[in-house]
């Protein structure tokens, strides 16, 4: 008898498994006792996710632009999901959240989009977040340059208390060097470091939908928290595994 390889579950699923006491599906591109990536297309992961399993979604969508950087010799491809602001995935995370908080990354173009997203599923949109990039990016030389991007802070239910000071909503980090970019999109570090930081307690659980190259992984495992991460390029999931496997950053936070 020849059994297919896919079922109703998707690609690759071999039943389930125990992580951290969720019941996860064990199609995982690379888990550790802090990160699990699963690599495949977010929406049809998330309905295989626990109820309430999340506290935290931090997260960054393609910003339905069509994006294709010039900047280099060697063009990144384009970013797969990126022809429309991608919509249906909220609905499904809706169900593994029961008070909790969101981060969710948009640009001047996805704003509008972003901020209905959040109403439609119910999520009050609390703050707008505004990451100034300390440099600007490339563009039209005839507009004025770029060196913002936004990050939509909503919570459902109740608005969970943030740790540290009261900070205001300018956030000053560094874009990621274009040499350094292993992903167009690429947002850094220390930027996910510090919403996690914000929003989380150690073994909380992050979940990224769409992980690009792992910043958000990466950081919650070296604050001690724990990230399921799911993104649909192979390439990117390579590096993000890589990431993790690297010794764990010491965050003085
Ligand atoms: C804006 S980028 C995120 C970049 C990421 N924040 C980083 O620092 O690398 C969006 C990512 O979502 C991925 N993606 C698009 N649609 C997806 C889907 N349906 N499921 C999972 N990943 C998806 C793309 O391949 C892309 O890497």
């Amino acid at each position: 008898m020849i059994i297919p390889l896919d079922n109703d579950k998707g690609m690759g699923y071999n039943g389930d498994m125990m992580w951290n006491n969720l019941l996860l599906p064990d199609k995982s591109y690379y888990q550790d006792d802090a990160v699990i990536i699963y690599h495949a297309d977010c929406r049809e992961i998330l309905p295989l996710l626990p109820d309430k399993s999340i506290d935290l979604v931090l997260t960054d969508p393609p910003y339905g632009i069509n994006y294709q950087s010039n900047h280099r010799s060697t063009k990144f491809e384009k970013i797969y999901g990126d022809l429309e602001y991608p919509t249906e995935w909220l609905s499904l995370v809706n169900r593994l959240i029961d008070k909790g908080t969101i981060y969710l990354f948009c640009n001047e173009a996805s704003l509008d989009e972003a901020k209905l997203l959040l109403h439609q599923n119910k999520w009050s949109s609390n703050r707008l977040l505004i990451w100034d990039k300390q440099s600007t990016s490339g563009g039209n030389l005839d507009n004025y340059a770029s060196r913002t991007e936004f990050i939509l802070y909503g919570t459902k239910m109740f608005a969970p208390k943030l740790n540290g000071s009261r900070d205001g909503n300018l956030i000053s980090i560094p874009r990621v060097r274009p040499q350094d970019l292993q992903h167009p999109n690429e947002k850094p570090y220390l930027l996910m470091a510090y919403l996690i930081m914000k929003s989380t307690n150690p073994n909380e659980i992050v979940l990224d939908c769409f992980m690009g190259v792992g910043a958000s992984v990466k950081a919650s495992r070296d604050l001690g928290r724990k990230c399921i991460g799911i993104e649909i390029g192979e390439k990117y999931c390579r590096i993000a595994a890589d990431r993790c496997r690297q010794m764990v950053f010491d965050l003085k936070v």
